[in-house]
């Protein structure tokens, strides 16, 4: 074991003195006389890269991680140099580079240190595998805390923790367990109101100690490949995670379908189940547009195949379902059954697809259908392949998307629990063993597995789902937590780990709802339903080994409530989608938690359970059974409490009466929110009127609405539509502003404005600046206004 302490000090070697310094445009060069380079690349004023070579060799420059879509150039870039130091600046931060140590120290151009190292990047010789262990460690500045790191079932704030970073299967994990399902290596440091963030670009396993083995040091290291870490300053929590986000990619919108209530379990078979799945959600007029087909569906567990006993005729079913507007998602696990009749495993055989060991012979796991082979997603070519045996399953059979499970990979009946660490790799003509690949293998497959999809649905969008991930696997797939278990602790695990992973880059996310190991009582299951409505990704799943977990599986009273948080979920669908838009577009988290709401107020660097869904919404699940309401806190500012209109000043905690059927919702004051009507699935009924419920404030605020064909890439040829609202609220005066773009025509011509909170009566409404008649807008008391969706300026004037 590798750690930072000073017994290890002695097998650490360390770069000495700098001999060479050498720029080329963005790229600055330090050589020391031992022969370790430092690469500083300047890719923004804000984000730098550093990378260290030993023996002045540096790697093949590769990464699965960072996007190809990613924005560089800087302002300004000067280096100097004195006796002691290099110093490089930039219009936004200095860099001190000492001359002895190769020690690094950032500090912003005020002269306040943002990160500095302490032993810096040194290393230690693996005399068993070859290369490097390589390590790098920094000086923890005084009440700094971390954030981030993908799927960490543990407190939201890192500081005082170490974790590791090997993505595993782990069913049933506990609290604080480590490592899970994901590695992303990124961590943001918040010190002195400034953040910034560090993305460890290196796959091998890596560990990240936070001031857990020296309260004044911070460290990570890899058990091989490059030192090779991004430097991304805020100083806002918001810019460092829209950056780190940007340089690893952000996927394309999804079908808005995908944003629906999800319905799975292991597993719904046979057919005449399926179906009777769907018809109770209709009769119940239970909002639902997908069902998921767990392992069972295939023939003995080989992919790409049906039980043709129980799915006698999966292509009619899939398309009666969608008929009742129900799309149908299906398992894709990564281990092909090792059966020469089998075409699948034939075609990897014969093309040399599997992965091997170090001496040639295939590497064989069990997995669910018994000893497998395991594709080397690593190969492009063998992605490729992959990508194409989806053509039938989806052109011919109708599959609206895919779901790959396994894909750590999964390996059973091994205390790895994964493939051992001499399998080879191609790792995209870098060959390599299993050490450097593993983190990355699920994520190969489900790039195959999205390219595959993305051609076979075209012209709609693909969907996929993953349950592996490392940095930058958001580009092509959703996600979820894994094998949680139903327990109260296990509701607050999903709500930490959805917001985690929204500032590790990857907001499509969601738990299993409910639970999948054991059974919840009807109580936690509306708890979580109540929480996951707000999770970019809302889908029940359960292993079904213990009873069922279908909305009404409990008594009326939860149905009802869940019936009714549901459709609060498909009333928000035009929020949700604008959310996703952003994500998408500009690397805007879709769920944040209060830190990264307002860094300033330190009140919010310990929160756990409270987070911003969306840019305007205030949500805080109740993580407690019998409670009527619980203790929050509400961030600074005003806002309004979802079920009584009543406004709150933030900035302390409260008291909030939730008892079964509502959790605390806030919405900020100047918000608009726009809603959809209640439908059972995405597309079920024409919008014929967009509601905004506006929230007054004395102030200003903005809101955006995004919508497109909600389906299909016409919005990549101008046809969305995006509204800003600006909002101005006076005492007796109210102006909203719209701005449009695009040329999506929606389908409603008016909206219906709720106004919520108006301190005044309304006397008079001008619309472009012409008095109207209030029966023309139906003004209905002092609450809702119909207007034309074309406005550009609205005055609401106060008697
Ligand atoms: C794994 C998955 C789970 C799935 C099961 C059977 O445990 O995490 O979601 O239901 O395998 O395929």
């Amino acid at each position: 074991m590798i750690t930072n302490t000073e017994l290890e000090y002695k097998g650490n070697l360390y770069p000495n003195t700098i001999v060479e310094y050498r720029r080329d445009t963005d790229k600055l060069y330090f050589t020391t006389s031992n022969g370790v380079i430092l690469e500083m690349t300047i890719l923004r004023d804000s984000i730098f890269r550093f990378r260290y070579a030993t023996e002045n060799i540096f790697e093949p420059d590769f990464s699965y991680s960072i996007s190809e879509d990613v924005s560089i150039g800087f302002n300004h870039l000067k280096v100097e140099e004195n006796t002691t130091e290099y110093l490089v600046h930039t219009a936004k931060l200095r860099v001190l580079v000492d001359k002895k140590t190769l020690r690094i120290q950032i500090s912003d151009l005020e002269g306040n240190i943002i990160n500095e190292d302490e032993l810096g990047f040194h290393w230690e010789e693996n005399y068993e595998f070859g290369g490097n262990s390589v390590k790098m460690s920094k000086i923890t500045q005084n009440a700094e805390s971390f954030y981030g790191l993908g799927d960490k079932a543990t407190h939201s704030n890192l500081k005082g923790k170490r974790v590791s970073n090997w993505v595993t299967d782990q069913y049933a994990y506990g609290k604080d367990q480590d490592p899970l399902y994901k590695a992303i290596p990124f961590f943001i440091g918040l010190h002195n109101n400034k953040s910034y963030g560090i993305f460890f670009d290196n796959t091998f396993k890596t560990n990240f100690d936070f001031a857990h083995e020296r309260r004044n040091v911070t460290s990570f290291w890899a058990d091989g490949g490059e030192m090779n870490y991004y430097f991304i300053y805020g100083p806002q929590m918001s810019q460092v995670v829209k950056s780190y986000t940007n340089l690893t990619g952000t996927p394309e919108l999804p079908p808005m379908w995908a944003m629906g209530y999800h319905q799975s379990k292991w597993s719904y078979y046979p057919e005449s189940n399926v179906r009777a799945l769907a018809k109770n959600f209709r009769k119940l007029r239970i909002p639902c547009d997908a069902i998921y087909l767990d392992i069972d569906y295939m023939d003995g567990f080989k992919c790409f195949t049906w039980d043709k006993s129980r799915f006698p005729n999966p292509k009619k079913m899939i398309s009666d379902l969608e008929e009742k507007g129900f799309k149908t998602v299906v398992m894709i696990d990564p281990g092909i059954k090792i059966d020469k009749d089998y075409w699948v495993y034939q075609e990897g055989v014969e093309n040399d697809y599997f992965c091997k060991r170090a001496d040639g012979a295939f590497m064989k796991g069990k997995v669910w259908p018994g000893e497998c082979n395991f594709p080397d997603f690593t190969n492009p070519k063998v992605r490729e392949w992959w990508a194409e045996l989806y053509k039938e399953m989806m052109s011919e059979i109708g599959v609206h998307a895919v779901w790959n499970d396994m894909n750590e990979p999964a390996v059973m009946e091994v205390p790895t629990k994964t493939a051992p660490l001499d399998t080879r790799h191609d790792y995209d003509g870098h060959p390599c063993s299993h050490r450097k690949a593993h983190n990355v293998y699920g994520m190969q497959m489900v790039r195959a597995t999205y390219e595959g999809i993305k051609k076979y649905v075209y012209p709609k969008r693909p969907f996929v789902i993953t349950r592996a991930a490392f940095a930058g696997t958001q580009r092509f797939s959703s996600t979820w937590t894994g094998d949680n278990v139903a327990t109260w602790e296990h509701l607050w695990i999903a709500n930490v780990q959805a917001q985690r992973m929204c500032m590790s880059g990857y907001s499509f996310i969601g738990s299993d709802i409910g639970g999948f190991a054991e059974q919840p009582n009807g109580e936690l299951f509306a708890r979580w339903i109540q929480l996951g409505v707000f999770h970019p990704f809302c889908r029940v799943h359960s292993s079904g080994d213990h009873g069922d977990q279908e909305p009404w599986s409990f008594d009326d009273e939860v149905t009802n409530i869940v019936r009714k948080f549901i459709e609060l979920r498909y009333q928000l669908l035009p929020y949700l989608y604008t959310m996703f838009y952003r994500y998408s577009k500009e690397g805007v988290p879709m769920l944040k938690p209060l830190v990264h709401f307002d860094q300033e107020d330190h009140q919010t660097h310990f929160r756990t359970d409270e987070f911003i869904f969306g840019e305007q919404i205030l949500i805080c699940p109740v993580q407690e059974p019998n409670a009527q309401g619980r203790r929050m806190y509400i961030p600074r500012g005003t806002w309004y409490n979802y079920w009584t209109n009543e406004a709150v000043v933030g900035g302390m905690e409260k008291w909030v009466v939730a008892g079964l059927d509502k959790i605390p919702i806030f919405i900020k004051e100047g918000a608009m929110i726009p809603k959809y009507p209640v439908q059972q699935y995405v597309g079920e009924l024409e919008i014929k009127e967009l509601v905004l419920d506006v929230y007054y404030k004395k102030g200003v605020e903005t809101s955006t609405v995004y919508e497109d064909g909600q389906d299909g890439y016409d919005y990549k040829k101008g046809r969305y539509s995006l509204r800003n609202f600006n909002f101005k609220g006076k005492e007796k005066e109210l102006v909203i502003q719209q701005f449009k773009d695009g040329s999506f025509i929606t389908s409603y011509n008016t909206f219906k404005m709720n106004l919520h909170g108006l301190p005044f009566k309304i006397k008079q409404i001008l619309v472009d600046n012409e008095i109207v008649d209030l029966k023309e807008v139906k003004l209905n008391g002092n609450n809702n206004i119909h207007l034309s969706k074309d406005f550009t300026v609205l005055h609401i004037i106060g008697a």
